[in-house]
């Protein structure tokens, strides 16, 4: 992925500069990972939309340090759109990612066309072995993330580039990310949010079950649900086809009123 950097935050756009007439997706990855995790979905779907993966602060290529809150995160993006001048703006999120956005279309819906929530949740809470690991042994973290991130039937070797990037990020960074992840609550907020949803949960999701899913479709407000089967939580690369056509079937909608 051909990467560009505003103010310190990098990024992987499908096309560059943007088309300010079209629709722009802003992909936002999860905890410990990079912009790797859209790699399939900046490159396929910008035939038809403005697709940006950024890497958050501290992470990848984007200079430090990392925080451990998610609105922080969130004024973070919002900085950064700001910087770059997006319109039209569909920010779609994993995990953390998705607390981001869903904060975004809490506090920032003015700015925004819709959102996307995928493998994510209005709360949160992780599990203390999570944070044990981080600090005892970073490498042995990555380790086990083979086996909670994806589905059992996921081919171990897809994985292996995320793996990868979660192994050099700071373990500090990612110790915040999960910080943030377990502070954020936003349940009862979520019948606030006045802008079209897409909520994407995968079948074998262990870190943050359809159940999650299952609260955002029926508190938000108009909300479009799309189950897919055969992946785990890293489902934008496990099953990159179907969350690239669910997308498209979203914002066709949207455009069509
Ligand atoms: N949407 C809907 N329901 C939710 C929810 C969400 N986002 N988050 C929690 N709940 C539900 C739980 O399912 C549980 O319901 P139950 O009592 O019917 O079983 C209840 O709310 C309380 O759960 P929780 O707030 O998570 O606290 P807990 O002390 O029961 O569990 C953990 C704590 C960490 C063990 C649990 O949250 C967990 O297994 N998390 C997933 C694994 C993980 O660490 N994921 C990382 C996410 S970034």
């Amino acid at each position: 992925m051909e990467k560009h950097s505003s103010d310190g935050i990098c990024f992987a756009a499908g096309n560059w500069p943007v088309d300010p007439t079209r629709t722009t997706l802003l992909f936002i990855h999860g905890s410990g990972e990079t912009a790797l995790l859209w790699e399939n979905q900046v490159a396929a779907l910008a035939a038809d939309y403005n697709t940006i993966a950024l890497d958050l602060p501290g992470h990848g290529d984007s200079v430090g340090p990392g925080l451990d809150t998610i609105a922080g995160y969130t004024a973070a993006v919002i900085g950064f759109v700001d910087k770059i001048g997006l319109a039209n703006l569909v920010p779609c999120g994993l995990s953390i990612g998705g607390a981001i956005v869903q904060q975004t279309l809490l506090d920032y819906a003015d700015r925004l066309l819709a959102g996307v929530l995928v493998s994510t949740g209005a709360r949160l809470r992780v599990m203390p072995q999570i944070f044990e690991t981080i600090e005892k042994d970073y490498q042995q973290f990555v380790a086990l993330s083979r086996l909670f991130a994806a589905s059992p039937k996921t081919p171990a070797a897809l994985l292996e580039p995320l793996l990868q990037a979660t192994a050099q990020c700071n373990p500090q960074v990612t110790a915040g990310d999960f910080r943030a992840c377990d502070r954020f609550d936003v349940m009862a907020r979520l019948g606030e949010i006045a802008r079209p949803v897409l909520i994407i949960s995968a079948d074998d999701d262990q870190l943050t079950p359809p159940k999650y899913s299952d609260f955002m479709e029926k508190n938000i407000p108009g909300a479009v649900r799309c189950r897919i089967a055969e992946a785990g939580h890293v489902v934008p690369v496990e099953q990159p086809e179907a969350v690239n056509r669910a997308i498209r079937g979203f914002l066709e909608n949207i455009v069509r009123g």
